[in-house]
């Protein structure tokens, strides 16, 4: 989604906000731009350069027509309102105002029609009435920070924005209601970026706005001001721990960096939910979830969007199996206009990797409303859904840049499966010795991972094959199932070649209709007691022509040796945690089938990473 930055203060920041929007890349884009106001002969003016495309573009454009300025905003566009053109990039001007925007303005049209008689519109976009409505009321005789304060009582919708105002040397505004917007504090300047990864090179000092603020910045301080107007002091918080998760190393793509992470990522999830040296999870208390007693919970309820949502569907079967807790995942898109039936004993849990999903956060939101509790498992604990939510459960992966998600998504398995222990042992549903040996298979989950990623090689070749497919199919069962979907869904993502994801026994009702000749089938069964079924669906489409790629283990390779012409062959793992290790295997899949097709991998055409908008 689209990405902010900005600089006020008294060294030139043309270079300095390329390099910040370099590093909000990851959120996905499809144009860029940079506005500052210069000085020339004691006369100021605000000027821009935007480019279609890459990052790159701009930084050319930059290069040719040098702009030179100490106060200046910058943005990556994911479009919205109006196509993908330069006209459209941020920043927009009107009058003496630039402003960046990240989000929707959900009454643009009305505020649009009241302007139209003494203003002329350059751009299809909701962002350039808000310019113009700022630039109106100074007009009218009020100074930059009353036209401000002013114009955002009058919009509706979420939005993060910059502005930056000719005469009003010095002086940065910024607000936020929905999607997060992070101040930086430095010495002399200060800064404002979509997050603190778009800040990480300038400030370690972070203040986070609230719902509703806004703030003024000079290069020597910050105020905050709350939606009533009234001046308020919010936390500093000082970002620690290395924000080279943010580089990509000596890899090729951060989603191969981050691809290769996991058995330390899925490591630091384990250190938060299990105590390993006793062989238990941790409870409710030492999770630091004050209040929340899974024996009063009666129903669980996951929500999600994405591959947050596929680690839902895979815990769904963990709760019911380990803790006898009914669990129901809902799309967050979905949860809340279909008005469900909340029952006062559900709790409700979010799981988002950036904690900013649009959706989910409305979810959550809507939960906590009607009285429910509720929690997240998030990887960014200084996001929004964690800041709200009852409970905030961290699943400690690091940044993840790459778009298509991998390590968030084994860590929210990960932490997922720890969570339906602890509720199963809380309800008396796990003794101490099944506890025990569920623990267990959880610390083998990193060293399991790593085995797995040794397959790297032979996935590559037969990803070779898969790329001159035009469409596949991945099966699983029980577990495996929403494994299936999210093998096809990091297909699609990467790769654009088209790809579903069913239940193995249901291919027979409709889509085996589509099985030829060579149409690749994914099948994914480790040999456990739903294996023999997933067998006989693999040789339904076998015989009909599929090229069948099974996934399993020594045991299931040796049965199926004649029934598959390709078998990637997994560690030896425990039932419970196959999905977690056997995701690793889709994922390099979808990862080398899309380098050898030569697609932009970690920024996938279309697709954002943080999906603030509905
Ligand atoms: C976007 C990303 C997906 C992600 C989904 C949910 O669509 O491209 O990779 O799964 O949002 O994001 P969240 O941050 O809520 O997990």
């Amino acid at each position: 989604m689209c990405g902010i930055i900005g600089i006020v203060g008294s060294k030139p920041v043309a270079g300095r906000l390329i390099d910040g929007l370099k590093r909000l890349e990851y959120r996905g884009y499809d144009s860029a731009g940079i506005a500052v106001i210069e000085e020339t002969d004691g006369l100021s003016s605000l000027v821009r350069r935007r480019a279609k495309g890459k990052i790159v573009n701009l930084e050319e454009r930059v290069k040719l027509e040098p702009v030179d300025g100490v106060l200046g905003i910058a943005h990556t566009r994911w479009a919205t309102h109006g196509a993908v053109t330069e006209t459209n990039a941020h920043p927009h001007f009107a009058g003496r105002v630039g402003i960046v925007h990240n989000g929707i303005i959900e009454n643009f049209t009305e505020l649009r029609e009241a302007l139209k008689e003494t203003r002329t519109f350059n751009t299809q976009t909701d962002t350039e009435v808000v310019a113009h409505m700022i630039d109106e009321a100074m007009r009218a005789g009020m100074s930059g920070q009353e036209a401000f304060s002013h114009t955002l009582k009058q919009l509706r919708g979420a939005f993060a924005i910059g502005v930056v105002i000719d005469g009003v040397e010095g002086q940065m505004f910024t607000a936020r209601k929905g999607p997060p917007l992070a101040i930086g504090i430095g010495d002399g300047e200060n800064y404002i970026g979509s997050d603190a990864i778009a800040l990480s090179t300038l400030s370690k000092k972070i203040i986070y706005l609230e719902e509703g603020d806004w703030a003024v910045l000079t290069a020597d301080g910050v105020q905050v001001y709350d939606a009533d107007d009234n001046p308020i002091e919010r936390e500093i918080t000082h970002i620690t721990g290395s924000m080279a998760a943010a580089e990509k190393g000596n890899y090729r793509h951060f989603m191969l960096k981050e691809i290769y992470e996991q058995p330390e990522t899925t490591a630091h999830t384990l250190t938060h939910y299990i105590d390993a040296f006793n062989h238990k999870v941790k409870t409710e208390d030492e999770l630091g979830l004050k209040g929340l007693d899974f024996n009063r919970v009666e129903r669980v309820s996951l929500i999600a969007c994405g591959t947050a949502a596929y680690a839902a569907y895979v815990a769904k079967y963990w709760f019911e199996q380990l803790a006898s807790l009914p669990c129901d995942v809902d799309v967050a898109s979905e949860f809340r206009y279909r008005k469900p039936a909340l029952s006062g004993n559900t709790l409700a849990i979010a799981v988002s990797q950036s904690g900013e999903t649009a959706d989910t956060l409305a979810a959550l939101r809507y939960c906590k409303q009607n009285g429910l509790q509720t929690g997240v498992l998030v990887n960014v604990l200084s996001s929004t859904m964690a800041r709200e939510a009852d409970y905030a459960m961290p699943i400690n992966a690091g940044p993840e840049i790459g778009v298509a998600s991998t390590k968030a998504f084994t860590s929210q398995l990960t932490a997922l499966l720890s969570l339906a222990i602890t509720a199963g042992a809380q309800r008396g549903f796990i003794d101490a010795e099944a506890e025990k040996s569920l623990v267990e298979s959880l610390t083998h989950i990193p060293r399991h991972i790593n085995e797995t990623l040794k397959l790297d090689g032979a996935i590559e070749e037969l990803a070779q094959k898969l790329s001159t497919a035009k469409s596949a199919f991945y099966l699983g069962r029980g577990v495996h199932y929403p494994l299936a979907l999210e093998g096809a869904l990091k297909l699609k993502e990467i790769s654009y070649i088209h790809a579903e994801g069913y239940a193995a026994g249901e291919l027979k009702h409709g889509p085996i209709a589509l099985i030829e000749e060579g149409t690749p089938v994914i099948v994914i069964a480790p040999s456990d007691e739903l294996f023999e079924k997933t067998i006989s669906n693999l040789q339904e489409v076998a015989t009909r022509g599929a090229n069948v790629i099974l996934i399993t283990d020594a045991k299931g390779a040796k049965y199926a040796k004649d029934m598959a012409p390709h078998i990637i062959t997994c560690p030896d793992v425990s039932d419970i945690t196959a999905p977690i290790i056997y995701a690793i295997t889709i994922q390099l899949l979808a990862y080398h089938t899309a380098v050898h097709l030569g697609t932009d991998v970690d920024q996938p055409r279309n697709l954002a990473k943080s999906v603030t908008v509905e």
